[in-house]
């Protein structure tokens, strides 16, 4: 059973503080179950096993629509959020001259697939600065795509992805949200955003290698099928299993997101996102959200000593309490020296990140101040 503030489902985690799931989650012991048993499947049976992958998979994929609230056919599970940004950036009906533009201070995921799309089809990409009236600005001069995160990855700032898509669809412009940094601790519908990806590594606590990729059900014939694989064919796996005569190259490509699933996947990844996600069911995204918003409500104002601005604001709050140490500061040795005394946090970009989620305890806060304050006065 999980409980909100309690690690005892994380046996093997070896900080006493652990705030870096912004970067890569610690698995717990359901997923290191799952993962077993899903081996100990493969190992005992080999192609027996198969089965049990099949109805893995369509239950991640239930899974992964209740989280996001959307219909478990408009996703595509994949390898990454790189894999749906790039799904989405080779398959687009782009016309030559479209416009695309990209946030400023992006991590690099959701740009290069957009670069690469626009030296291929011979489009324009801007950068857009962070404010509404910017993209107004830039969506009257005209603009095909709007590519943003769902939660800055270094500020920790929530973005306002409800206002983009309404202003976007105002204009005839599709918003493309990566949500890697949101789903899992902020709560996040898919509501009329046209494209979702994500991965499973951070707030949904899974192992790297897979994600998932939401396309709005009205995006879905417009998408082309240039990549398009064995299993991106409607009927594909008949010729396996229903006699001879099905082996045809011919058959139609599904129109849905499956049909971008192109071959066989990480099945020992996925099963380790359905074990996580199993717990984050459980305990409920609202409930870890204003779980984790209680251990950055009371770290913020205790290492207020620092004195490093906080880039934290209520009405773009997420799992991250952000600091922009001054320009000079050595991180990497700050990220040493707070995990030799068993905090891990991370260093995103020139700013220090915390990121707990739902397994951290506010009791943990006062040994975070503690070692945050030993190293300043070491540094000295
Ligand atoms: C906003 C954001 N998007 C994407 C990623 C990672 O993308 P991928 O799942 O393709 O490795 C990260 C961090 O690693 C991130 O912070």
């Amino acid at each position: 059973m999980a409980e909100l503030g309690s690690r005892q489902l994380f046996p093997h985690l070896k900080v006493a503080s652990y705030l870096s799931h912004a970067g890569v989650s610690p698995l717990s012991a359901p997923v290191l179950e799952a993962v077993q048993a899903h081996l100990l499947d493969f190992a005992g049976e080999g192609v027996g096993a198969v089965p049990e992958v099949l109805a893995m998979r369509l239950r991640l994929r239930q899974k992964l629509a209740q989280l996001l609230a959307c219909n478990p056919q408009d996703l595509a599970l994949t390898g990454g959020t790189s894999w749906g940004v790039l799904a989405v950036a080779q398959n687009f009906s782009w016309r030559r001259g479209d416009r695309i533009a990209c946030v400023q201070g992006e991590f690099p995921t959701n740009v290069t697939p957009w670069q690469a799309a626009a030296a291929q089809h011979g489009l324009e990409l801007i950068f857009l600065r962070e404010d509404l009236a910017d993209l107004e600005e830039q969506l009257r001069h005209g603009l095909r795509l709007v590519a943003l995160s769902a939660v800055a990855f270094q500020t920790g700032l929530r973005q306002p992805w409800e206002q983009v898509v309404e202003l976007s669809h105002r204009y005839e412009c599709q918003v493309f949200v990566d949500a890697i940094q949101a789903v899992g601790v902020v709560p996040f519908v898919v509501g009329e955003l046209d494209y979702v990806a994500g991965g499973a590594h951070k707030w949904l606590m899974g192992a790297e290698g897979c994600g998932y990729l939401y396309v709005r059900p009205d995006r879905q014939a417009d998408l082309h099928r240039h990549w398009a694989g064995w299993l991106s064919h409607q009927q594909a796996v008949d010729f396996l299993f229903q006699g001879p005569g099905h082996l045809r190259y011919d058959r139609p490509l599904r129109a849905d997101p499956q049909g971008l699933e192109i071959g066989s996947s990480a099945n020992l990844c996925q099963a380790a996102l359905e074990a996580s996600l199993n717990l984050l069911l459980e305990l409920g995204v609202n409930r870890i959200f204003a779980h984790v918003s209680d251990v950055l409500d009371q770290l913020e104002p205790a290492l207020g000593f620092l004195g490093w601005p906080s880039l934290r604001r209520p009405e773009a709050a997420s799992g991250m309490l952000s600091f922009r140490p001054p320009v000079g500061t050595d991180l990497s040795a700050w990220e040493r020296a707070l995990h030799q005394r068993g905090v891990q946090i991370s260093t995103p970009d020139g700013y220090i990140r915390l990121a707990p989620h739902w397994p951290n305890s506010l009791e943990e806060v006062p040994l975070v101040v503690e070692a945050f304050r030993e190293v300043q006065r070491s540094f000295e």
